[in-house]
């Protein structure tokens, strides 16, 4: 499976932590906030990554995943070069793509919840598109997706100043193989950019679309604010701390899912003994 994470971005809400610094590299209390996303993408079985990066970025972000054999995964780049939306990523990835079903996360997207793996491989097998609704309280900030009484979606309005649900849709998306083609078929919006929102309203008029809600056993949170940022890092002390088990972490998922062996693990954990997260994964190969 196939899986893109879009890590661009000018994250001008962070300013000025976001000055010399990728949003997406920003810590979330331990990790990278992008192990999060690229760590889900994982746990929906895709193992073949593009990562859409700023030009600017993109030394950094090798250096962090290199060709991502470490992980058992086949991590290839390609250059945003400057915001132009989210469904860009399918015109700058579209050889990447060729025609195969593909999984889409922004890379500043955490989401935790006990049955996400299952929920994400369905989304995965498809079939047309599958996106995810959670509910928030102000949705307006988001895209918006109205669903009818049979859960079919009716509407989907990107940041509606009166929205008619409380159900935003996440970061998270897979589509079938004509995706690039819908791509290319966008207008830009008013902000200049190709919406994601286009697309999906696209597959709901041509009766593709599903939408699974994740519900309030969920948390999908946001960094898009310094608060939001703090809030997310408590989030994640505050889990792993009580479990002692890690969130987000890619070399556990690698690990648990056979995408790597224990001497695989092994290898990642030499020279990084010392650290906290060296440690963890240590536990991980003791305890079986
Ligand atoms: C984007 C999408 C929006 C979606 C959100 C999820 O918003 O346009 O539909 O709800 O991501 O994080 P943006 O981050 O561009 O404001």
């Amino acid at each position: 499976m196939k899986g893109i994470v879009l890590s661009g971005g000018s994250g001008t809400r962070l300013y000025p932590m976001t000055r010399a610094a990728n949003k997406q590299l920003l810590p979330i209390y331990n990790k990278p906030m992008v192990y999060y996303p690229l760590s889900t993408l994982m746990l929906a079985g895709c193992r073949q990554i593009l990562l859409v990066v700023n030009p600017q970025d993109e030394e950094a972000y090798r250096r962090l995943f290199g060709d991502g054999r470490q992980w058992g995964l086949e991590i290839s780049y390609a250059v945003q070069p400057r915001p132009g939306g989210i469904a860009e990523v399918f015109l700058i990835g579209r050889e990447f793509v060729g025609g195969d079903r593909v999984g889409l996360i922004l890379g500043d997207n955490l989401f935790y919840g006990d049955s996400l793996p299952a929920v994400a491989e369905r989304g995965a097998r498809g079939p047309g598109a599958v996106i995810y609704a959670y509910w928030v309280s102000d949705p307006s900030a988001y895209g918006v997706i109205e669903l009818d009484a049979d859960e079919r979606p009716v509407s989907i309005v990107e940041k509606p100043r009166q929205p008619h649900s409380n159900w935003a849709v996440t970061g998270l998306y897979f589509y079938d193989g004509d995706v690039c083609d819908v791509a290319a078929g966008l207008t830009r919006s008013a902000r200049g950019e190709l919406e994601i929102t286009d697309i999906n309203a696209h597959y709901m008029r041509v009766g593709r679309l599903t939408v699974e809600k994740l519900g309030r056993g969920y948390a999908w949170l946001d960094t898009g604010t310094p608060s939001s940022l703090l809030r997310a890092a408590q989030f994640v002390e505050t889990v792993e701390s009580r479990q002692g088990l890690q969130i987000g972490s890619p070399e556990e998922v690698a690990w648990r899912k056979g995408y790597i062996d224990n001497a695989g693990l092994e290898r990642l954990i030499q020279p990084i003994r010392e650290s906290e997260y060296g440690k963890y994964l240590q536990g991980l190969l003791a305890r079986g």
